[in-house]
């Protein structure tokens, strides 16, 4: 297994201060920005422009995560600006693997999210198509939620599918995750560590990372 990815997510940073936020997680590998319509979840947050302005404001590869209807209209724009990876929910469209190549065709890696009630076994055959799996283990649209432990039997099954040389993905997790609950997310074969509350509500962010990455090498 590769070295653990920690992705802060700057829904619970201060968004008047997003820049600095960025600059507080300077050793991470990914920053995630939670990208909300008000439609697909019952909350909203920030789109395109933001998320141009941070891809100035920082170097930290951006990690878009789309809760909106018809991704297909607007994921390729953030490829296009210059996120690294934009992952958009299978729930929210009819044909994730043309949405998948256009984002890959605007030159960032694509990612297919499920929240918690969505099985994967539909999606296990156009995750070839996919360069990430984002496994949510809250419902989607807010913060500071519990871990829902069940889900990890989704990243089981594709953990499985990827050491059998079926799949090249990474699996990323989303909501919940902190020092308490990491541990169980990384034997299930979890790549990647969303964490929100557990990164900003902390004294140190930084120091947060580090703890994080150091648990899911555990
Ligand atoms: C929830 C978002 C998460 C959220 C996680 O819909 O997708 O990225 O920021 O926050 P915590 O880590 O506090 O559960
Ligand atoms: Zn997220």
């Amino acid at each position: 297994m590769p070295a653990p990815l920690i992705a802060p997510s700057l829904l619970a940073a201060d968004f008047a201060r997003l820049a600095d936020e960025a600059a507080a997680v300077a050793g991470s590998d990914w920053l995630h920005v939670d990208v909300m319509d008000a439609h697909f979840v019952p909350n909203l947050t920030l789109g395109l422009p933001v998320v141009e302005s941070l891809l100035k404001a920082s170097d930290i590869p951006l990690d878009c995560h789309l809760m909106i209807d018809n991704p297909g209209r607007w994921a390729p724009g953030y490829a296009e600006a210059g996120a690294y990876n934009v992952t958009i929910h299978a729930e929210a469209t009819d044909d994730p693997v043309a949405v998948a190549r256009d984002i890959r065709a605007a030159g960032a890696k694509a990612g297919l999210s499920v929240k918690p009630g969505t099985p994967i076994e539909p999606y296990l055959e156009i995750l070839r198509d996919f360069d990430t799996l984002l496994v949510m283990s809250v419902e989607p649209g807010f913060g500071g939620q519990s871990f829902i432990p069940d889900v990890l039997d989704k990243a089981r099954a594709v953990r499985r599918l990827v050491d059998a040389g079926e799949l090249t993905l990474v699996v990323e997790i989303d909501g919940g995750i902190n020092a308490d609950t990491i541990e169980a997310a990384a034997e299930a074969g979890v790549d990647c560590f969303v964490a929100g509350s557990a990164v900003y509500g902390a004294a140190d962010p930084a120091e947060a990372v580090h703890k994080l990455r150091e648990r899911a090498r555990e």
